[in-house]
């Protein structure tokens, strides 16, 4: 893990950064998830860590998760990744790229299911999980970071999706991608986002979730630097 030399853009400044998928519970051997790679997030936590930031990185159980030069967090509930985004609290500087399970089982079992003589499957019923993201964006001034960003996965019409969505969560940066399976996009290397800041959307074109990565690291540095 190269450091260069010299005062990097965000030397001193910390960072939450969410990855991965969080991993619900039915009962002790069954869970509900998704499929989440935890690419993007490794990809922005080391773009961060490489400028100088304090990176904490809150992840559920995903394939990539240990972004070099970062203070590794595992959680596996979406309630403990918000138990662990709080207690991560404060930071400059918060970007959620998680695939949070938006509900989880009302009551996991605490012994594991049986199937029972007539074959009946059992009937599961789910309640709604905090958005993690929309909780520390409406945080009070001065408990909230300076700069909160999320991600979305749309298909259909993205844009007008994405516009909702970064106004419903209050944050102040949206990066949305197309994951309609006619883009092509989902579970691989490769991404197109578009950038939202509450005014413009900014297309980016299709690039590596490394690019994103870097292309969001620099704007970041730029936008902190135009902050103090
Ligand atoms: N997010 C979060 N906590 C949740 C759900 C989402 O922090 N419980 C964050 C994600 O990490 C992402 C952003 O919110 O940065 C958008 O997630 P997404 O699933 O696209 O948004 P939802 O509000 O859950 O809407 P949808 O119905 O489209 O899933
Ligand atoms: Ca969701």
């Amino acid at each position: 893990f190269a450091r260069a030399a010299g005062p990097l853009p965000l030397d001193g400044k910390t960072a939450i950064v969410t990855s991965g998928p969080t991993r619900e519970p039915i009962d002790p051997v069954r869970y509900i998830s998704n499929a989440s790679s935890g690419r993007q997030g490794v990809a922005i936590a080391e773009a961060l860590a490489a400028r100088g930031a304090l990176v904490k990185f809150v992840t559920g159980p995903a394939e990539h998760a240990r972004p070099k030069g970062c203070q590794i967090i595992p959680v596996e509930t979406a309630l403990e990744m918000e138990a662990a985004v709080n207690a991560a609290l404060p930071a400059d500087i918060a970007i959620f790229t998680a695939a949070v399970a938006d509900w989880r089982v009302a009551e996991p079992a605490d012994a594991k299911l049986k199937k029972d003589a007539s074959g009946t499957p059992p009937e599961l019923s789910f309640i709604a999980n905090p958005d993690i993201l929309a909780g520390v964006s409406h945080l009070p001034a001065g408990e909230r970071p300076g700069l909160v960003i999320g991600f979305a996965a749309e298909t259909g019409n993205l844009l007008t999706h994405a516009r909702n969505k970064l106004a419903r969560k209050g944050c102040d940066w949206l990066l949305a991608n197309d994951v309609s399976p006619e883009s092509g996009v989902f579970g691989g290397t490769d991404t197109e986002i578009v950038f939202l800041d509450g005014q413009d959307a900014e297309d980016w074109g299709p690039m590596s979730k490394v690019e994103v990565a870097e292309r969001l690291a620099e704007r970041i540095a730029t936008r902190l630097e135009a902050l103090t």
